[in-house]
């Protein structure tokens, strides 16, 4: 289930620079990339909550793992919705940078799947 998990945000962040690139150049496609990448945040919430749920006890730090992890999707979808608008998305970008270094590290320290930092 862990390479399920990284697997749909490694998508979703390529959707994302997609979704982007095409919003920035106007395609009328842009439209499709967004919602898929959309169908890939539900991929991605839901691959956590399976992760989560085949623990036999959930400590506080795999439920703060989980908010800054919907932090991450929030954020990317607010940086798309910017693009789309075609204004800045500064603070959107500096949020989506802090919780994705903030998720990477807590999903490596905590111990499913790998651990780099523990
Ligand atoms: C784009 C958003 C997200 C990113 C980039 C992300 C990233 C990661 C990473 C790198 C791991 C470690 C995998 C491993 O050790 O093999 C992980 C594990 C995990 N993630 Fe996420 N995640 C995200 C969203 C979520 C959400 C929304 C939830 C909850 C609904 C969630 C729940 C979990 C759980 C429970 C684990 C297992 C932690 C462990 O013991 O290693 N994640 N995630």
């Amino acid at each position: 289930m862990t390479h399920a998990h990284i697997t749909t945000w490694v998508i979703a962040f390529i959707l994302f620079f997609v979704s982007l690139s095409m919003y920035k150049a106007h395609s009328p496609k842009a439209k499709i990339a967004h919602m898929v990448l959309r169908l890939f945040y539900l991929l991605i919430i839901a691959t956590g909550a399976m992760l989560l749920f085949s623990l036999y006890s959930i400590s506080a730090l795999y439920i703060v793992k989980a908010i800054v992890g919907l932090w991450v999707i929030v954020a990317m979808e607010m940086v798309t919705v910017r693009a789309k608008k075609g204004e800045r998305a500064q603070s959107a970008w500096i949020q989506l940078v802090l919780a994705f270094v903030l998720v990477l590290y807590l999903g490596l320290k905590l111990p499913l799947g790998f651990h780099v930092f523990s």
